[in-house]
């Protein structure tokens, strides 16, 4: 039996600004993954575990079965005779990337079970082709974090650059538990965006400032300053239009219990809030997020 795995990741800052070329930065999560195994089949075929009772085939319609397909067409091989058994810990549609960490995963035990390697760059292509398939237009981030598995600044089309920090930062992820597919809130976006260019622009501009201040903060240990600013994007978030009474209510308690900042993660209008907290302070603010109604509240660090 082959296994492989993928992790999941947050953003840290720039999303939706991300998909007109400003900055964003996101970070992986080790505490939620998606997982794949291998066995012999009389067939190639793909079983979502706990998502999905048909098992998907070679030829079908399904971002999957089109990523198979184009991976093997990279190397050169035929699909072989095997089931590939995906299951996750990660919740779907909530700006966790759990779309770009199944396929990560359902492709590495592809290419482990053959036992090829190929470059990251590669990897990232082919995850981002996929994204493109469940999204349409996907800006890249949310593949390139959950395949390089590190720290990134990241613009559109140009290589992540990874970001060094000198301190250890505490996180706290809550889940608002409503799901909010991305895709959606990426079209309200450009829903805005081509009806009020001149007031959306600025905003995006601002997001993107934002994304550059917040890597400078991460570099000099300023857990305030990237507190300050995590607010301050949250609150351009709003007048995108993608936040939430629920996520304005998780953020504003994580605030009031002492976190440096808070905002929302990824599409949004559900999903997941981020606050970075002092250690000594992570308890408080953790309590205070699940009395505010988050269904689930993990702990990621950067360091
Ligand atoms: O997949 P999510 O929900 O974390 O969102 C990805 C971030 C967006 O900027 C909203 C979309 C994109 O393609 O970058």
């Amino acid at each position: 039996m082959y296994t492989s795995q993928a992790v999941s990741k947050i953003i840290l800052a720039g999303e939706h600004a991300v998909v007109y070329g400003h900055p964003a930065i996101a970070i992986p999560v080790s505490s939620l993954k998606a997982y794949a195994s291998v066995d012999q089949s009389k067939q190639f075929q793909i079983i979502l575990k706990d998502l999905d009772k048909v098992a998907i085939k070679a030829d079908d319609v399904h971002p999957f079965a089109k990523l198979a397909q184009a991976t093997q067409s990279l190397i050169g091989q035929e699909l072989p005779a095997i089931t590939i058994t995906l299951k996750s810990d990660i919740p779907i549609a909530s700006g966790l990337g759990s779309g770009a960490a199944l396929a990560t995963a359902l492709t590495r035990a592809l290419l482990n079970y053959q036992h090829i390697n190929i470059p990251q760059h590669e990897l990232n292509n082919l995850i981002y082709q996929s994204e493109e398939s469940f999204h349409g237009t996907p800006s890249g981030i949310d593949n390139t974090v959950v395949v390089y598995e590190k720290p990134i600044y990241y613009i559109k089309g140009q290589a992540p650059t990874p970001i060094n920090t000198i301190n250890n930062f505490t996180f706290l992820i809550a889940d608002s538990g409503i799901s909010a597919p991305t895709k959606e809130t990426v079209k309200a976006v450009r829903g805005l965006y081509d009806r009020d260019r001149q007031n959306i622009e600025p905003i995006l501009n601002e997001i993107g400032q934002i994304a550059n201040s917040i890597r400078d903060a991460i570099e000099a240990g300023n857990s305030k300053l990237i507190g300050e600013l995590m607010t301050e994007n949250h609150q351009l978030l709003r007048q995108l239009t993608v936040s939430s009474d629920k996520l304005d209510i998780l953020v504003n308690a994580a605030t009031v219990a002492g976190a440096f900042g808070a905002k929302l993660s990824g599409g949004g209008r559900g999903g997941n809030i981020i606050a970075l907290v002092h250690p000594e302070n992570q308890t408080t603010v953790q309590q205070a997020l699940v009395d505010a109604g988050a269904i689930r509240v993990i702990k990621t660090s950067l360091n």
